[in-house]
């Protein structure tokens, strides 16, 4: 029998890193549930000290996700630990992931620390930990710029404190397979010390796009854990892809001979739940989950597919959970509507059922079917208007090359209906500005961008967008068919989750 390689995911901590990424712990939660169905072995959940949002959401992903382990970062100081522990205790299976940098740039111009004073803040990290639990990673971030000698002795000094798993980090996505596989050797070989059980893991970034293969050449020296994202998202260019790993591990058996407990049939729609609630789109052409990863365009392609579907495919595309479109049109009913998102597994209550109906209805009309996708969109619209502190009732938009781009807005807040009008460079740009009046915030657009998400000129399109205030970035998304009217909900999406935390912040300065 082969060895057991550990799933471990990091999309809800390394991965919320990416810019503009601002999940709430209900959007973490439900991501958690849908790793678990995918069955990774670790979901690290968050940061538990970094925020009170990230230590509310790791204690209710610890207290409420069965299956895997869950996990938390913490530096190696006395109360990020401490924090990790109170909000992962909770769990059926915990870890605590304590890091400490060991590159002489990170300990001489980040942390102002002597390669003395970082290792004996790892021995009394890790045994801080270990006095919690028994299973604890440690990671010396950076490693692979460290001078390998301290690294290594770094890591055995963990070891001896009592760390389980040593997590050997390409914190800036330098390393290529081969330097990366002598250095897991070395950790493997020279690291394990006082106990040959220690389970070496990789953590690589993906700067010059060697993430995946890093990781995956790591297996040969020994690595039985592999920590990745979704989407591969993260900080900069992002992490090692989970996806890509699950797909490369299953596809070549016979190169990597490790055996994985994931639910591959789960893939697609983990990936379209992150990147719905992240606001990042899936690049067309990404492996395993791009909309084109089982699209085949030219004629011998698609001769070769028709003969024989393993002519062109090295993969079944119902192996990771492309399945065939659910397709409502604008005469299905309640009942079709009911039954398509039952086999989707989504359940609406009486009131955000008919509101999701009506919308349905709405949208069946303009554009005649109705996808998979667009009944997720659907889904997501009327679930979000909920959380909302100001709800965007109706817009009235002019614009051409003869006039001034000009857009009114109709909003309701508590009760109170109230009207903005502004003008702009475009009817985006009015609206936008309208929205601003609004909500009376000084939040900045910083990134706005459009994609289409089903074929034809009555597409739909996913529109994402991203605001900054007060030093932090929020994300939002809506789809729509109409690219004006999709704007202005995401934009209104993201003002409310900024205007929720300056409430936020607000209550908890006059608490305090
Ligand atoms: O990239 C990195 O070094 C990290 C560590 C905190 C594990 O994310
Ligand atoms: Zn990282």
């Amino acid at each position: 029998m082969s060895d057991k390689l550990i799933i471990f995911d990091t999309t809800l901590r390394d991965g919320e890193q990416a810019p503009g990424i601002a999940l709430n712990s209900d959007e973490k939660l439900a991501i958690a549930f849908q790793l678990a169905k995918l069955r990774v072995d670790v979901i690290e959940a968050g940061f538990a000290a970094s925020s009170d949002g990230d230590f509310e959401a790791v204690s209710r992903i610890a207290k409420e996700v069965k299956g895997p382990v869950i996990a938390s970062l913490a530096r190696c100081v006395p109360n990020d630990i401490d924090r990790a522990w109170d909000a992962v205790r909770h769990a059926d299976r915990n870890r605590i992931h304590v890091f400490q940098s060991t590159s002489p740039i990170h300990m001489e111009r980040m942390l102002r620390m002597t390669p003395e004073e970082v290792m004996q803040s790892v021995k009394e990290g890790v045994a801080r930990a270990r006095s919690y639990t028994d299973n604890v990673e440690f990671s010396p971030q950076d490693a692979t710029r460290s001078d390998p000698d301290f690294m290594l002795a770094v890591c055995r000094a963990a070891v001896e404190a009592g760390a389980t798993t040593l997590n050997i980090p390409d914190t800036v996505g330098y390393a290529t397979p081969s330097e990366y596989v002598e250095l897991l050797t070395r950790v493997y070989t020279e690291a394990r010390g006082a106990n040959e059980d220690v389970i070496i893991s990789t953590h690589c970034h993906n700067d010059l796009g060697l993430a995946v293969a890093n990781s995956l050449s790591a297996i040969a020296a020994g690595a039985r854990q592999i920590e990745g994202a979704i989407n591969g998202i993260g900080e900069r260019a992002g992490n090692t892809s989970t996806e890509e790993i699950i797909m490369a591990i299953r596809t070549r058996e016979d190169q990597f001979g490790v055996e994985i407990s994931a639910d591959t049939t789960e893939i697609v729609e983990t990936s379209r739940l992150v990147s719905r609630l992240t606001g990042y789109p899936v690049q067309f052409n990404k492996a395993v989950v791009g909309r084109n990863a089982f699209a085949h365009e030219s004629g011998i392609h698609q001769h070769g597919m028709l003969r024989d579907r393993e002519t062109y495919e090295i993969m079944d595309p119902a192996a990771v959970g492309h399945v065939s479109q659910i397709v409502l049109g604008k005469h299905s009913g309640r009942a079709g509507f009911a039954d398509a998102l039952r086999k989707m597994e989504i359940v609406l209550e009486d009131e955000d059922f008919e509101r999701a109906f009506e919308r349905f209805k709405e949208l069946a009309d303009r554009k005649g079917e109705i996808s998979e996708e667009d009944l997720r969109a659907i889904v997501d619209y009327t679930s979000s208007k909920d959380s909302e502190l100001i709800h965007l009732v109706s817009m009235h938009v002019a614009g051409g090359n003869e006039v001034t781009p000009q857009a009114s807005v109709k909003v309701e807040t508590r009760g109170l209906t109230l009207e903005y009008e502004a003008e702009g460079d475009g009817m985006v740009h009015a609206t936008f500005a309208a929205l601003k009046k609004a909500f009376g915030i000084d939040a900045r657009l910083v990134d706005y961008r459009v994609v289409p998400v089903t074929r034809g000129a009555d597409a739909m399109a996913e529109i994402n967008v991203v605001v900054q205030m007060g030093g932090r970035a929020y994300a939002g998304r809506s789809v729509d068919t109409d690219v004006v009217g999709g704007s202005a909900r995401a934009f209104v999406n993201a003002l409310n989750k900024a205007a929720q935390q300056v409430i936020a912040e607000t209550v908890g300065e006059v608490q305090a």
